[in-house]
């Protein structure tokens, strides 16, 4: 319970951030439901428009749209600025005064590198904000560094998840036990949680709460394309394929663009091929436990069936 407690919700049930495929009624039905719902980058956005000033402003129009849709308590995700990615630094400073100046009390931090995020991290804790930080690549250190940065509870991601895998081939079975086992803070896990029993595997080993991406995905809410959402459901877990894209590796379902050698070089991939729908040219990233989801369901059926792992 001490999850709910921190977060002032009923069940500990997180949607994931996903670029390009979170929205305001995404996040506003899992809230409602009685999970978090979280807004990710570009949030209910349809188009690129590459203008920081702007991206805020949408950010910002969204956390707004989200309040007039729940009076639950939602998140939104931070990207901590990545060493070597100077655009991530330009994003880092308009999106964080979004966040401070419209008094979000729960934030998502995720990055390659905690260390190096640690001003901006003060930044949120010194306002009140509930931090909850995702390493990409996690580790048992890394995880008992941010617990004594002093940050409110970890999301722990296996090798089984969908987006931008973690640099170290490590499942959530196996990691998930050794960090629960040596931190005090809560731990979320994450990383092919898709219904009541992987979540109840998740709780057998400790998690206070799970962290659920590709699931989210196939809800009538989700923003993504009805064929993204059908290819999820139809795909099995043994068809999946890596690919090697610019910022690191990613699961993908094989499409044209994969047959053709296209979706590692494009740019905006996830974007093209799970908002646009456009599976010639963009990729599906999914989770391994893709092979499970069996149909397009409603964000609440899905807390709901989730929730049953906490009883
Ligand atoms: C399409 C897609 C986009 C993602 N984008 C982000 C992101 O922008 N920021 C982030 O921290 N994690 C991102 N992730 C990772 C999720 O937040 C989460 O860790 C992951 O989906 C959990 O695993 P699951 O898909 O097996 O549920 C993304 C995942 C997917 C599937």
């Amino acid at each position: 319970m001490r999850l709910q407690a921190l977060l002032g919700i009923d069940i500990p049930v997180i949607q994931a951030s996903m670029v390009w495929l979170n929205s305001a009624e995404l996040a506003a039905a899992v809230s409602n439901a009685g999970g978090l719902g979280v807004l990710g980058p570009n949030a209910g956005r349809k188009v690129a428009n590459g203008d920081i000033a702007k991206t805020a402003e949408d950010f910002r129009q969204e956390i707004i749209k989200t309040r007039a849709l729940t009076d639950k308590p939602f998140a939104v995700n931070y990207l901590l600025p990545i060493e070597g990615v100077e655009i991530s630094f330009k994003y880092a400073e308009p999106l964080l005064e979004v966040i401070l100046q419209e008094n979000i009390n729960i934030v998502i931090t995720s990055g390659k590198d905690i260390t190096k995020g640690e001003k901006y991290i003060r930044r949120l804790k010194d306002a009140g904000v509930i931090v909850i930080h995702r390493e990409i690549s996690p580790t048992v250190e890394n995880s008992i560094l941010a617990e004594k940065m002093g940050i409110d509870a970890i999301i722990i991601t296996g090798h089984e998840a969908g987006g931008h895998l973690s640099e170290h081939r490590i499942s959530t079975l196996a990691l998930l036990p050794q960090v629960t086992d040596a931190v005090k803070i809560p731990v979320i896990a994450a990383g092919g949680i898709y219904n009541q029993k992987t979540a109840k595997a998740a709780t057998a080993m400790g998690a206070a709460g799970v962290y659920v991406g590709t699931r989210f995905i196939t809800t009538f809410e989700s923003p993504a394309s009805l064929n993204t959402k059908q290819a999820i459901v139809n795909v099995l877990s043994e068809d999946l394929v890596e690919i090697n894209t610019p910022a690191g590796d990613v699961r993908v379902i094989v499409t044209e663009s994969i047959r053709a050698g296209r979706g590692s070089s494009e740019i905006g991939i996830i974007k093209t091929g799970m908002l646009d729908g456009d599976h010639q040219h963009g990729v599906i990233t999914v989770s391994e436990s893709a092979g499970g989801i069996e149909k397009i369901s409603s964000a609440k059926d899905v807390v709901c069936e989730l929730s049953y792992a906490f009883n």
